[in-house]
């Protein structure tokens, strides 16, 4: 036999039965985010590996270990500083950047307010919660008017906004405050110091983070790990005055809107753009991979992919983590119209052995669909779902012969509200049944009446 393929790992099909849920929460985002001013950009899911390198970082784990670089295609663009081919995107900030920084957003608006829907990219150990190909409804903020505490509260609240509008409960939101550049290469130090005393008992990874990206120290799995950052005594020292009335405003400013936030001082993030307002959002339900999304200000990105020095802030939310927290929703499709033919009356005899898989169309099946079509009821009901379509209702019915018993069954795996049965008995008379399927009444209805009724 020959051998089947699969898909790639930590990538997943997003099947019909799964695909209201994901639906619901686009159409939950889009409505939510349009109250909010923010519109959508798409941009390309590949880009110049540089533009990852130069916003994440080269040290951070995304562009060291997860990015995944397209080998077949190795042009780049003339503005690019380095060859280094070109990367599916692992995440979308870095693109909106550059596309507000191409497209000279900054000239036309004081404030862009961006959002995006898609899948994004990172070669990282599959596990439950953690993809290879997953996707992000995120948000960004930039602008010369972006420097502004209350759109670091607007820019939390809506995530925690959307989070529940998706039927989300018991979120944990925690937020910190990284400073200026400055401020965060105080806090480096402040954690190095702290740390050096514990190094050799640090993780094989951490002990490689303490010089190339002691941050990531805070948020490793492994328990030694964390107990020696339990001991860490981290405030806000490394704030400036200045970054903290920030931070404070930021506060304040939640407090107006009733939004619960937990301040964590070991809250960091894995990418290097960060500055100010950093915060997560977590549900236990998710186990090790407990975010649901992320995100912050990042006030520098902006100028040092060559545009003007411009502040921004934003986030993106895990829609596989969100969906995996929500109880799994099935919604069955909703078809309007089934419509059924009477098959015992049609004195067909399309075998079952013929019937059950047939991957050509046999000079068997070829007499057999040939007297079908010959029989009043399967060719009304055929013209029938034309009709029905054109007025704008959705309809279906079984094109291969089958018993009435197994159309209905189909009706009703369908989840039709209504079915139509046609049989040649009736259709002497001109008329059809039009069965209520949730009340499970029935009446007869003339055939040309019939798309009046139903709309
Ligand atoms: P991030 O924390 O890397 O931030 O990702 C945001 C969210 O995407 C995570 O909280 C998680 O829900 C989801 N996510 C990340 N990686 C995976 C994965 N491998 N499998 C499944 N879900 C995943 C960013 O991406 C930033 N761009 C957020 C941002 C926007 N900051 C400012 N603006």
């Amino acid at each position: 036999m020959t051998k089947k393929i699969s898909l790639p790992r930590g990538t997943a099909d997003i099947l019909p039965d799964e695909i209201a849920a994901w639906q619901n929460l686009e159409t939950t985002a889009r409505t939510i985010l349009k109250n909010y001013r923010y519109q959508e950009i798409r941009t390309p899911v590949f880009e110049e590996t540089g533009l990852f390198v130069r916003s994440l970082g080269g040290a951070s784990d995304v562009v060291q270990k997860q990015m995944l670089n397209l080998s077949s295609m190795k042009e780049v663009s003339e503005t690019s500083l380095k060859n280094e081919g070109l990367s599916l995107r692992p995440e979308a900030t870095a693109s909106i950047v550059r596309s507000y920084i191409q497209n000279s957003f900054d000239k036309k608006e004081s404030l862009s307010k961006l959002y995006y829907i898609g899948p994004m990219f990172r070669g990282e150990r599959p596990q439950k919660g953690r993809l290879r190909q997953f996707h992000q409804i995120g948000v960004e903020a930039i602008g010369p008017n972006s420097s502004i505490p209350s759109l670091d509260a607007e820019i939390i609240a809506l995530s925690v906004h959307l989070l529940t509008s998706f039927g989300l409960k018991d979120l944990k939101l925690k937020i910190n405050s990284l400073g200026t550049k400055e401020d965060k290469e105080k806090f480096s130090g402040l954690l190095r110091e702290q740390l050096r005393k514990n190094i050799s008992s640090l993780c094989e990874d951490c002990q490689q983070r303490f010089d190339r990206n002691v941050f990531r120290i805070l948020d490793c799995k492994n328990e030694g790990c964390k107990k020696i950052v339990a001991g860490l005594s981290l405030g806000q020292t490394h704030l400036s005055k200045l970054s903290q009335d920030y931070f404070s405003e930021v506060k304040k400013a939640l407090e107006l809107w009733n939004v619960p936030y937990e301040v964590s001082p070991t809250l960091v993030r894995g990418l290097d753009y960060y500055t100010h307002t950093i915060f997560e959002i977590s549900h236990k339900a998710l186990g090790s991979q407990d975010a649901l999304g992320a995100g912050g200000r990042y006030n520098g990105l902006v100028g040092e992919l060559g545009g003007n020095n411009v502040g921004a802030i934003g986030f993106a939310l895990g829609m596989e983590r969100i969906l995996l927290v929500k109880s799994k929703e099935t919604v069955k499709s909703s078809l309007e119209v089934f419509i059924v033919y009477h098959k015992e009356s049609m004195g067909l005899n399309y075998t079952k052995s013929s019937a059950e898989s047939p991957q050509e169309y046999t000079a068997q099946h070829a007499k057999e669909f040939g007297a079908l079509m010959e029989t009043e009821a399967y060719k009304e009901a055929f013209v029938l779902l034309n009709n029905i379509r054109k007025i704008g209702i959705s309809a279906d019915m079984s094109y291969f012969p089958a018993s009435m018993k197994s159309q209905m069954r189909l009706a009703d795996k369908l989840g039709a509200k209504r079915v139509i049965i046609i049989g040649e008995n009736e259709l002497k008379e001109n008329v059809v049944m039009l069965k209520d399927m949730e009340k499970g009444t029935q009446e007869k209805i003339l055939l040309d009446k019939i798309c009046e009724v139903l709309k």
